[in-house]
């Protein structure tokens, strides 16, 4: 949560900040990651057999590191638009037997070397949560369910006894579950009406749920200001005990999925283009209380958090996903890739989980090569993201001047401000308060007032570059962190496009 107020470029912006005003917990799942069979992002990528910077497993080591730098805390699999017409059965069981099959959404060939017991593994030795996305296309409900029985069963029933035969005796515990991907899109291998979805879906719900209650089911939702979205929640968000076992302080639906990719030619458009991202959970959030409004579903049952599943800098027609979608990042990139983080914090209140799309070399922070990683510019941001920014966020007034030009999308412009200075803050469960600012203007630095900032020992870690267009490549690294220290005196400036994140200890 941040509040406004719009100054001009001439005049001295404020950030005020108190530590006391926590305002919600910060979900860690917002810094959550995404695999999808598409591109290198699983061969190649994760999965990579054969080159010796991976284990015994075929596993990249470098990519694993990278996942526990980042705190990774859940990753979504195996898609994306490739679930509607993935079969999981085909990717269990002994390599040499599994089938290769034609690939519908990027138009390849699956190999089905990588499947769920190699994922669940891998998810292992990261230390992160699996999150399954259901096939809503070519798949069946008895296919669904058999898959929740092979990850989560301990009974002695087929699909529970295939996982130990395949070699796994305890159960996966997979919570996360998503109730298919983009449905609504025409580019689905079997795209769905909201009519036919939200019956679906409902349907499935109550099956997977009556097989394992545990689980956490995330509807399909569009932008998050769609009728779509309004339609599904409506639908689905109801207070239905049949598939709970009578119980009255449960749903069937816990979270609604949105997704928004931004990209802008021009710099401003751009680095500003989240906001469009942040505005969308604002309106999501209002459909989730309006379905249940209208659905009568009493405060004992949880609200319907946001699962923000796939989110990033993407323009596929510079990257096109039948071509594997590798995206070149700019530092404009990833300002706007920490606009959409910041977003992330200021609507805490509301986001359950969030997805950067994706983790490995699709649309990526993570690039490979035969001989180890780059990090692109949009990684550096994330990572001082994932490192600091957890805990709860502080509410924060910004006074700052505001880029008025062109937005895309459009309809930023009149539901949502632009400042130059975007911030967010969060202060952590052993009193450090870090503060993230985005500064958009091209060629403006900004000395800034900070009121309430109490200390003379100010860490400071600074993501910038010569201009907006700079990228990281694999023989050069133009955008890193720059790290120094503040004595908290006089005015902070926030230099011309640059992310800056400060921090401190609250008491010293
Ligand atoms: O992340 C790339 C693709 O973008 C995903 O497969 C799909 O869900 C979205 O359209």
């Amino acid at each position: 949560m941040a509040s406004f107020t719009r100054i001009l470029e001439d005049e001295t912006p404020s950030i005020a900040i108190n530590p006391r005003n926590k305002y919600a917990k910060i979900n860690d799942n917002i810094y959550g990651g995404f695999t999808e069979h598409m591109g290198r992002c699983i061969y190649g990528g994760i999965y990579d057999p054969g080159n010796p910077l991976s284990d015994e497993s075929g596993f990249r080591k470098d990519v694993i590191d990278a996942f526990k730098e980042l705190k990774v805390p859940v990753v979504r699999y195996p898609g994306g638009n490739f679930v509607a017409t993935y079969h999981w059965l085909d990717g269990v069981g002994p390599k040499e037997q599994r089938p290769k099959r034609p690939e519908l959404a990027w138009l390849g060939t699956e190999p089905n070397r990588f499947g769920t017991d190699e994922f669940m593994k891998w998810c292992e030795i990261v230390g992160t949560e699996p999150y399954l996305c259901l096939n809503f296309g070519t798949g069946t409900l008895d296919e669904a369910l058999g898959w929740l029985e092979y990850c989560n069963s301990t009974q002695d029933t087929y699909y529970a006894n295939l996982r130990r035969k395949n070699g796994r005796e305890k159960p996966y515990n997979v919570k996360y579950w998503a109730l298919g991907n983009e449905c609504w899109g025409p580019w689905q291998v079997a795209q769905l009406t909201k009519e036919d979805y939200a019956k679906k879906a409902y349907q499935w719900a109550k099956a997977l749920k009556l097989l394992d209650p545990s689980i956490t089911l995330i509807l399909c939702g569009e932008t998050g200001y769609s009728s779509w979205d309004y339609y599904v929640l409506k639908e689905c968000v109801k207070w239905d005990v049949h598939g709970l076992g009578g119980d009255r302080t449960k749903s069937l639906i816990d979270m609604h999925s949105i997704h928004i990719y931004t990209a802008d030619k021009e710099h401003l458009p751009n680095a500003t283009a989240p906001r469009a991202a942040e505005r969308a959970i604002q309106m999501a959030s209002a459909l989730i209380d309006l379905a249940r409004i209208e659905n009568k579903v009493p405060p004992s049952v949880p609200r319907q958090t946001i699962c923000f599943d796939e989110w990033n800098v993407w323009d596929p027609s510079r990257a096109p996903g039948e071509e594997g979608a590798e995206e070149k990042y700019t530092l404009s990139d990833a300002l706007a890739v920490a606009i959409f983080l910041n977003a992330f914090i200021r609507q805490a209140k509301d986001m359950g989980m969030a997805n950067i799309a994706q983790s490995v070399n699709v649309i990526s922070p993570l690039m490979t090569t035969k001989g180890g990683v780059v990090k692109q510019t949009t990684w550096w941001p994330l990572l001082l993201f994932a490192k600091y920014m957890r805990g709860h966020a502080i509410a924060l007034n910004v006074v700052s001047a505001e880029y008025s030009g062109r937005t895309n999308p459009e309809w930023i412009r009149g539901t949502i401000e632009t400042p130059y200075l975007d911030c967010s803050a969060a202060i952590s469960e052993d009193g450090y308060m870090n503060m993230a600012v985005v500064n958009v203007h091209e060629n403006k630095d900004f000395d800034t007032k900070l009121e309430g900032l109490k200390t003379e020992k100010v860490e400071v870690f600074r993501v910038t570059g010569e201009n907006v267009n700079v990228a990281n490549t694999e023989s050069e690294q133009k955008v890193g962190i720059e790290e120094s220290r503040w004595n908290g005196q006089g005015h902070f400036t926030f230099a011309k496009h640059s992310f800056t994140l400060l921090r401190w200890k609250e008491c010293e």
